[in-house]
């Protein structure tokens, strides 16, 4: 039985696209460029500060990686446009069938929990900012440990906070290697592939594998 449904954030609740957008005002012609590895960078960079021992909060991360992307695009980043474009991180819409799915779960005697590798000063203004705070009963942020998703003590946060087995967690998330991850710690998962990409070679496959957030539900 499962009693608690697990969200990633970035991505998977919250729509990133819309940064490359944003970008693409700021700096027309190189901002998608800029956005595109801004984006792909933060993870990079979670993942080998966890390999590496060297945490650093995802505020940090997402500021050492903005230069990288700022550097990697020919772009001059003045301090106006970094606030900027940080701020504009704060404000990411959520998915428009998210609030719905978190409600309809709630209403199923679910208990609908988010669990990030953002940190907190970035995580709980833009769930409140995004009206999705409302719709979990609890968040979590991977900075209570200092340690990253995938690892398995980032995973294990949701248990220490819920008192729930693993087999009576949903794992949900668009990202594969966060699915793969969650599998590996012992979760029943749900991929959101919304672009039909192929899944991950790692020998961790979702139990379910769904086109959007609305098909979530089916897993009920
Ligand atoms: C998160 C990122 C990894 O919310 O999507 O944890």
């Amino acid at each position: 039985m499962i009693r608690a449904y697990v969200f990633d954030i970035y991505g998977t609740l919250i729509n990133e696209d819309t940064i490359e957008t944003t970008a693409e005002k700021l700096y027309p012609g190189r901002g998608r460029l800029l956005g595109s590895i801004w984006r792909d960078k933060q993870n990079e960079y979670t993942f080998l500060r966890q390999i590496m021992g060297r945490y650093r909060p995802f505020h940090q991360i997402a500021l050492d990686s903005l230069h990288f992307a700022a550097n990697a695009a020919h772009v001059i980043l003045t301090p106006e446009a970094e606030a900027w474009l940080m701020d504009a991180y704060n404000h990411l819409p959520p998915f428009d069938d998210a609030a719905v799915l978190l409600r309809e779960l709630q209403q199923n005697g679910r208990r609908t929990v988010a669990l990030s590798n953002g940190s907190p000063d970035l995580l709980f203004p833009l769930l409140q900012n995004s009206g999705l705070a409302a719709y979990f009963d609890l968040v979590i942020s991977v900075d209570e440990i200092r340690q990253y998703k995938p690892s398995p003590a980032a995973y294990s946060l949701a248990l220490d906070h819920t008192g729930l087995k693993r087999e009576e967690m949903m794992f949900v998330s668009a990202h594969g290697w966060d699915v793969s991850g969650a599998a590996s710690f012992g979760f029943r998962t749900a991929w959101v592939n919304r672009r039909g990409e192929p899944q991950e070679e790692l020998q961790l496959p979702p139990d379910f594998e769904l086109n959007n957030l609305a098909a979530v539900a089916e897993t009920l």
